[in-house]
This record gives structure tokens, sequence and C-alpha cells, in this order.
């Protein structure tokens, strides 16, 4: 197909939508409490319909997006997953690794496998990741703005205004001040006290969590919208096609519903929003991305463009459990030690003691579970990555029901690497945009990955020696092991304890190939100077653009997401700027 065709050709979003859900009572109070009049379900959608901006994904990037663009155009939102509110895996702390552990086809949490065998996790929900994930929130350094050419000043403003929204103080528990003391002693100073700026030393971040453990999400920036400007529709799964200017939806009984771009207004668009696994899924789906691949899913290429799906990675995590001989408070991640060899050391405490547990039931699960980094999560660290099957999980689940309590006292102390410089690539596994594509990561391929984690392993085991750490450790951690070993009455503990010297354990370097687990800050797919331009326009496609993580070829900060919110204020600011001040000028050409 010539570019002059291409640069004609727009997409068009197929929307279907899944099952027959409904929006509960609890649910629907809570969304008119925020005063979400806007917000439907897709099968109430009128049969026609116009827009100037058409968003897909109403996650982390989407909801901060679409919030600015309606404040001067008329926004269409479409997003797969429900509402985030009345759903404790969603809004509470405490309920963090519930979320996870949840893999139905109602979940907020959709888990897929990459092809390296690490379970990892993406959003279905509006709000995305923010209403996943461990709500640590801090910026990226200004040298990284600086060389994605954005400008510092309303990048600033940017994320003033995400901050205004969302963002707390958190109350930092024991076991994290000793964390915070422990990175110090180890060497990684200066200390900065409490600061949401990205810069060496060990701080204390931001959270999205309040004082009394409810999550703020993205989804609460669409309180900012104009709300007769914005229409957001649930459980709407876009599906692309390369054919007209718009979207069409299916409701439940199949009946189609056509919503356009609306006419006369050259810079009306359709963006996408959909993440890093999303979006590259619908660039293909619509006919852009690399001929070859396309062709094999009898996919008509649009824009041949063999950047769409690659350059995608995802941070290597590994962590250690180090069991405490006194009770430890629940906390999610509040501290990080940003060292300068290009490791980002942080921690989570006390998956059993201080959690307030609901009914006996829980008290029981929450007596047997490691939260996060448990085999209920997927994140079996304690087995090389393709051994990890759903077998290998049940087994560790088995252990830990006949592990001691005392056996879940402490908290996760992990490093995660800047960068990274291994990536991989996404292809479609069938033309089916409800499902996952397959994503390949390739972890630590580059040797300078291993490096990095090597050496945050070593500053993990000088903050667990460390004086500020010692009251949160057992003296004598020989002994401890073995105790908590016979009470499993195996030799296997389902997490990983600190590896020992020298003989008794594999080499640091094999340790952080085995152990690799995700923190969920992948991205990439859809990066700037290869699949879109510097204001984010798909290169080759007129009226498409891409914002959300996958344009990303590093991960932000130590934690993303407070620069995909960022960038979704930042770019709806940028093109409403483009649409009504640079109008007379762009409408020559
Ligand atoms: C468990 C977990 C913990 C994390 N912890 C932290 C942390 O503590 N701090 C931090 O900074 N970052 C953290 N992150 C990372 C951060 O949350 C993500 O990087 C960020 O949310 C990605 O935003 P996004 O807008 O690119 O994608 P998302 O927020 O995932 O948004 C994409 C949206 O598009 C929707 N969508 C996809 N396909 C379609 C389609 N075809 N049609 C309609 N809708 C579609 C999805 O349902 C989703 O809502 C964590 C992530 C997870 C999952
Ligand atoms: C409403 O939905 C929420 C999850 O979104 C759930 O927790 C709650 O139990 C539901 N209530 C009813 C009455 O179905
Ligand atoms: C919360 O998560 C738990 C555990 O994964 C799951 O059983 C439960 O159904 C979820 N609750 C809601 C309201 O989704
Ligand atoms: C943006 O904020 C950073 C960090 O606070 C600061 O160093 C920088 O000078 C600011 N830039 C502008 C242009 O305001
Ligand atoms: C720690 O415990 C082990 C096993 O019980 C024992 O052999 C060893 O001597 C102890 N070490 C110290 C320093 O007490």
């Amino acid at each position: 197909m010539s570019a002059g065709h291409m640069s004609t050709a727009a997409l068009l979003i197929l929307a279907t939508v899944l099952g027959s859900f409904c929006i509960n009572a609890t649910a629907s109070r809570e969304a008119q409490r925020y005063n979400f009049r806007f917000v439907r379900h897709a099968r109430d959608a009128p049969l026609v319909s116009y827009y100037n901006y058409i968003i897909v994904g109403g996650g982390t990037a989407g909801c901060p997006l679409a919030a600015t663009l309606s404040e001067h155009s008329r926004v269409l939102l479409l997003e797969r997953g429900g509402l985030p509110y009345g759903n404790r895996n969603v809004s509470s702390e405490y309920h963090f690794a519930d979320a996870l552990a949840d893999t139905s086809p109602l979940s907020p949490a959709q888990r897929f496998v990459s092809e390296d065998g690490v379970v990892n996790a993406r959003a279905r929900v509006l709000g995305g990741g923010s209403c996943l994930n461990a709500g640590f929130y801090t910026r990226a350094s200004s040298g990284y703005v600086g060389a994605a050419g954005w400008d510092h000043r309303l990048v600033n403003a940017s994320y003033r205004w995400v901050e205004r929204a969302l963002v707390f103080r958190p109350g930092v528990p024991r076991w994290q001040c000793a964390l915070r003391e422990g990175l110090i002693e180890a060497g990684i100073t200066p200390d900065n006290g409490y600061t949401l700026e990205h810069v060496p030393g060990t701080k204390i971040g931001g959270t999205i969590f309040d004082r009394r453990g409810r999550r703020h999400t993205a989804a609460d920036f669409l309180r900012k919208a104009h709300p007769r400007r914005l229409t957001v529709f649930l459980h709407a799964t876009g599906v692309a096609n390369p054919v007209a200017y718009g979207v069409v939806f299916t409701d439940p009984v199949g009946v189609q519903h056509h919503v356009y771009l609306r006419r006369g207004g050259a810079k009306n668009e359709v963006i996408l929003a959909a993440g890093t696994l999303g979006s590259p899924q619908l660039l293909m789906l619509s006919g852009v991305g690399p001929r070859l691949h396309l062709e094999k899913h009898g996919i008509r290429t649009v824009h041949d463009q063999p950047g769409v799906g690659q350059g995608v990675a995802d941070n290597p995590m590994n962590s250690v459990f180090v069991p405490s001989p006194i009770p430890v408070a629940h906390s999610l991640v509040q501290v990080v030690g940003v060292t300068r060899f290009g490791s980002f050391i942080e921690g989570v405490s006390g998956s059993q003691f201080g959690i307030p547990l609901h009914g006996r039931g829980a008290a029981r699960r929450a007596a047997r579970n490691f939260g996060m980094f448990s085999p209920m999560t997927g994140q079996l660290g304690t087995v090389p990555p393709r051994e990890r099957t759903p077998e290998a999980m049940r087994r560790a689940a088995e252990v830990m029901r006949r592990l001691d309590r005392r056996a879940f006292r402490g908290g996760f102390i992990l490093e995660k690497i800047l960068g990274p410089l291994s990536t991989g690539h996404i292809e479609l596994r069938s033309t089916d945009a409800h499902a996952n594509p397959a994503v390949t990561f390739n972890y630590f391929r580059d040797p300078r990955d291993v490096e990095r984690c090597v050496r945050g392993i070593e500053a993990i085991q000088r903050v667990v020696r460390s004086r500020a750490f010692s009251r949160f450790t057992y003296a004598n951690h020989t002994a401890m092991e073995a105790v908590f070993r016979r009470a499993a009455g195996t030799a296997y503990f389902p997490v990983n304890l600190l590896p020992r010297h020298p003989r008794d354990t594999r080499p640091l370097h094999q340790y952080c190939r085995e152990t690799v687990m995700t923190i969920w800050h992948y991205h990439g797919g859809c990066h700037v100077g290869g699949v879109v331009d510097r204001d984010y326009r798909v290169i080759g496609v007129r009226g498409l653009r891409v914002i959300d993580s996958s344009t990303f070829k590093y991960s932000p900060g130590t934690n993303p997401q407070a620069t995909v919110m960022m960038l979704g204020r930042y770019m709806g600011l940028r093109i409403l700027k483009e649409r009504w001040i640079r109008k007379g000028a762009e409408d020559k050409h």
C-alpha cells in the first residue's frame, strides 16, 4: 500500500462487549459520589455518535489524557475492564496480593506468562495498572526528561497536577525505617529524606495509598473531566480494523454501535493508551506492524512497520525474604535505595502481622501467606522460570500451609535494575484482541544487566547485616532456617532466603538468573523514534497516536507510574495547545 493511501487511512476500532456485565449497586454508588455520570456500560451506547478524540484504554495514561482532552473537546474513552470502586482487592492496600492471585475472567488483573516463563500480570480495569500496583510514586530524573525531549517546565507542571490529585506522604513503619537506615549504612548515600525526585542515595518516596490504606487511582482523574464532553464505555474491548475513521462497538446482543471521529476536524484522532501489551497488539491487529508477521495471521498490511512490538523489556526483579524474630507491620514500597551501579533497592513487609483481618477465614489465610512474592501471585522465585508450572505453584503453596506461622514474619528486600539493556518482543498469538499476545523479555541476555543484579544482591546482603536492621533479623540465620525447614518437613522453603557463602549456594550470577521475577515495570513495543515520532504520532499513519508505557525505551525513575500519569496529562495539554493555538498554521498544509 502506498504511503499516500496510507496517510488517508485511519483505524476502525471495533469494540466488542464481553459478556453481559452490569455495574453493580455498590460500585455505581461510588462512581456517582465522584459524579461519574459519563461512565456507562458499552451496551448503552447509541447506534451512531461522533467524537473529537477516541482513546482506547482507560489506564494509567489513558485516564489523565481523557480528562485533559475533555476540557475542550468531545472525548470517548474505551476500557475493556470495569470500575475500580467497591472492590477491596483494588481499594485496600492490605489486599494488594489478592487481585494478583485472582485469575478469574472478572479479575482486574489478567495473568500472563512470558515466553521466558516468568508469571506476570496486566491490568483490566478503569485506572489500569494504578489499580493493581504497589503504589510507590517517584518521578523520572531530569536526565530522563531531557533525553525524551520533553519540555521540563510542562513536565513539572504535569507531575504537580498528578500529585495534587493522588499522591501522599507515607506513614513509615519501623521495618521500613530500618531498611532506610540499613541502606544508608550499606553505603547508599546521601540520605535524601522524603522526596519525589530521582536522586542517587536513599529516600522515602510518595504513594497513592492514603494514611488509611485506601488506594487512589488514575480513574480518579476523571473527576477533573468535563462531565458533558467525556463519555466512558466500560467492558469494551477494542479490536482494530483498518477501514475508516472511527470505532465500532458490538454489545452483548451483537448490535453494532458506530462511533466516528467528527468531520471537519483534521485534528481529530484515535489514541491508543492500551499499555505495553495492548497498544502494540492493537496496532498489529490494525495492520500496522511487521508485514511478514501480519501475513502469518492473515492481517492485511496497512503500513509495514517492523518496529511494532520490538524493544519490549521488563526490569528483572530478584527478592529475598528476611525472616524476623519479632512481628512486623504491613507495608508496601515506601523507601528506595538508588545506587550508583544501576540497581534500585526496595522492600515490602509484614505479610502476616499487622494486617487488619476480616473474618476467621481471612485470618487463617493471611497467617499462611507471603503476600506479594508468593506462589499465589505467580511469583515463585525458588525454581528457575521455566519450571514455574501450575504444579510447582501448588507444591509450594502446600509447603506454605505446613510452615510454622513464625516463618511468615518478616519482609522482602528486592532489587530491580536500571534500564534494562536486554530487550525482547511482542507477537500475536491470534487475531483475538481478548487474548494475551506472546511476550518475550529475554531477562539478563545482556551481561551488564546481570552485573547490576549481582551488585544489587550484594547490597541487600550488606543491608541485612547492618546494625540498623539487626532487630528484624535472626542472630543465628542458619539455626532459624533449619527450624523452618524442619517445620515444613522438607528442605524446601517456598520463598528465597538470602544466598549464603561460600559453597552452600549458587554463584550470584546464576542466582540472579534463576530467581528472576517481575516488578511489573514492563515497557516498550511502540518506541519513540521507531513506531511513533516525538509527538507520539504513529509514523506513516494519519490521525493516530500511542501514549502510554509502550513508548518507553527505558523504565523511568525507579518505578514508572508517576511518569506514565504525567505523560497522559502532558500530552493532553500539548494536543489541546496544537488544536487551539496552532490551528491556522496547521490547516494550510
Ligand atoms: C502489580 C503491579 C505493581 C506495580 N507497582 C508499581 C509501583 O509500586 N510503582 C510504580 O510506579 N509502578 C508500579 N507498577 C507499574 C505501573 O503501574 C505501570 O507501569 C503503569 O500502570 C502502566 O500504565 P499504562 O497506561 O501504560 O498501562 P495500563 O495502566 O495497564 O493501561 C492500559 C489499559 O488499557 C486497557 N486495554 C488494553 N487493551 C484494551 C483493548 N483492546 N480495548 C480496551 N481497553 C484495553 C486495559 O484494561 C488497561 O486498563 C506496577 C504494576 C503492576 C501490574
Ligand atoms: C459489587 O462489585 C464489587 C466488585 O466490583 C464486589 O466486591 C461486591 O461484592 C459487588 N456487590 C454486589 C452486591 O454484587
Ligand atoms: C479478591 O481476591 C480474592 C483472592 O484472589 C478472590 O477470591 C475474590 O473473589 C476477590 N474479590 C473480588 C471482590 O473480586
Ligand atoms: C523541574 O523540576 C526539577 C525538580 O524539581 C527542577 O530541578 C527543574 O529545575 C525544574 N525545571 C523547570 C524548567 O522548572
Ligand atoms: C548457629 O546454629 C547452628 C545450627 O544450630 C550451630 O551449628 C551454630 O554453631 C550456630 N552459630 C552460632 C554463631 O551460634
